[in-house]
């Protein structure tokens, strides 16, 4: 599909949706036409025949109120224009970010809407289908441990370092082998830029929530490199996350460091119980790695969580159910269902002609429905681009279990310190309505070579 506008600031919005309904031969022309206190927005569409809707737009509003409403307006006439046209539905309707979420919190937050009314209005006025704005509604619901504070921020440690690459993947991670001379060297400059941080912190008097140690595969590091690495995290937090991913890299002596220094929670990665698809996908481990892991972690009072993929290669939605089942009789206290989205950067580009949409979004809702049955509940959740059937990630959990970590990035109601080649800090300013972000240099050899920069450019964002 071809778009083009008269405002380059719609051009990305515009597309992002377009691509949603896939590839056709449309050609779509929009122009925004603004009057005294009314914008219209006018399609035409391989070339003839004019489509129009107009809204009401104050002179009142601020540019930035004026922005948004902007943006949602036309994304909803250009979604109802390509459903007519195509006589596709999209799961998300008119909605392209990435939070869906926090769109409905902000609608909440600012007086627009109340929080029962949110499932109708993303329904009526934003075109979601039924199951999302219940989904989107109860996870708001769920979502209470929300604390709009400055000075509470979490800690992010990234360890972008694999021990092979999984064919799906889009992250900037290195394997083991090719970095395998360099990871002590990455520890060391970790340090320093957590000393840096903690002298930020008592400057600021900010007060950790939560630390996460993510990757990659943080449980790639030696039993040795990991206490090295935790024994600098003194922060007294509640909640201390270490991904341990892929589960071939587990063992009882490195849990026993993880809880030597007060870590609470670990991922335990399976993605599918199927170990054919594991083989197709490179993640080399078998299901018995899974449970080993799992109850070493149980037997240590680790919560845990666990991933899958919907829609891997060649998956059915039987080999999904039984996926599903199985981590369902495991009981962990988090699982996490995510829709596979295979970006540019990934092997697997072209592996992927088999799965049709309707299987993804039959087993998503599958999962929804099980999880629900099983006593848990949706708390966070995000879209990627490129995912299959325009569909999303759901983090469940059970009893009072939820990650904080993982509801403060996503809802971006809390500033994040990250550290480590790739890490993301983000400065939230509650009260200015404002978001600010820093990134780190993103490959392991920079962030070595460029790690004083890197502090001193921290230091400066969080000044
Ligand atoms: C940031 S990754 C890191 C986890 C860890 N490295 C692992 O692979 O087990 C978190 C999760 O995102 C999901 N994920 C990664 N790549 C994906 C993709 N292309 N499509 C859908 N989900 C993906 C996987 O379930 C993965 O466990
Ligand atoms: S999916 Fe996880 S383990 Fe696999 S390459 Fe990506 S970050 Fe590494």
């Amino acid at each position: 599909m071809d778009i083009k506008t008269n405002k380059e600031e719609l051009c990305t919005e515009l597309e992002d949706l377009a691509n949603l309904f896939g590839d056709n031969e449309l050609q779509i022309e929009h122009e925004e036409i603004e009057l005294e206190d009314r914008i219209i927005n006018k399609f035409k569409v391989n070339g003839n025949g004019d489509y129009e809707t107009s809204y009401e737009c104050l002179n009142s509003l601020t540019p930035l109120a004026k922005k948004s409403l902007r943006k949602r307006q036309v994304k909803i006439a250009l979604y109802d224009l390509l459903n007519k046209l195509t006589n596709k539905s999209l799961p998300w309707g008119s909605l392209t970010g990435v939070r869906p979420t926090k769109f409905a919190r902000d609608l909440v937050e600012s007086g627009q809407i109340k929080e029962y009314m949110v499932a109708d209005t993303l329904e009526k006025t934003y075109r979601v289908s039924k199951e999302k704005a219940r989904l989107t509604a109860m996870i708001l619901k769920n979502q209470k441990c929300i604390i709009r504070n400055d000075n509470l921020v979490d800690l992010y440690v990234n360890i972008p370092i694999c021990p092979t690459r999984c064919l799906y993947c889009s992250f900037i991670s290195s394997e083991l082998a090719r970095v395998k001379d360099k990871v002590e060297m990455y520890i060391d400059c970790l340090l320093k830029e957590i000393a840096a941080v903690k002298k930020i912190v008592a400057k600021k008097a900010y007060i950790i929530r939560t630390i996460y140690i993510g990757g990659g595969t943080p449980s790639v590091l030696t039993a040795v490199e990991l206490d090295r690495l935790l024994d600098i995290l003194t922060f007294p937090v509640g909640e201390f996350t270490v991904e341990c991913g892929r589960p071939d890299t587990i063992t009882a002596e490195k849990l026993d460091v993880l809880k030597k220094h007060n870590v609470t929670r670990i991922s335990v990665n399976p993605q599918t119980f199927c170990e054919t698809t594991l083989k197709r996908i490179g993640r080399n481990h078998k299901n018995k790695q899974v449970l080993a892991a799992y109850t070493m972690a149980l037997e240590r009072g680790f919560k845990v969580n666990m991933d899958v993929i919907a829609g891997l290669p060649k998956e059915k939605l039987g080999i999904f159910k039984r996926t599903m089942q199985t981590l369902v009789d495991l009981a962990p206290e988090n699982i996490t269902v995510h829709t596979l989205s295979v970006k540019n950067g990934a092997l697997l580009k072209n592996d992927t002609s088999d799965l049709s949409e309707k299987e993804v979004s039959k087993m998503v809702s599958h999962a929804q429905k099980l999880l629900l049955e099983n006593g848990y509940k949706p708390y966070y959740m995000y879209r990627q681009k490129h995912q299959l059937g325009g569909l999303e990630n759901v983090g469940y959990y059970r009893d009072d279990n939820v990650c904080i970590f993982n509801i403060d990035s996503m809802e971006e109601t809390n500033s994040v310190i990250a550290v480590g080649a790739g890490a993301m800090s983000k400065r939230v300013f509650n009260n200015e309505k404002r978001i600010e972000r820093q990134d780190n240099v993103k490959f392991v050899e920079d962030y070595i070579a460029r790690i004083d920069e890197m502090i001193e450019r921290k230091e400066k964002f969080f000044s």
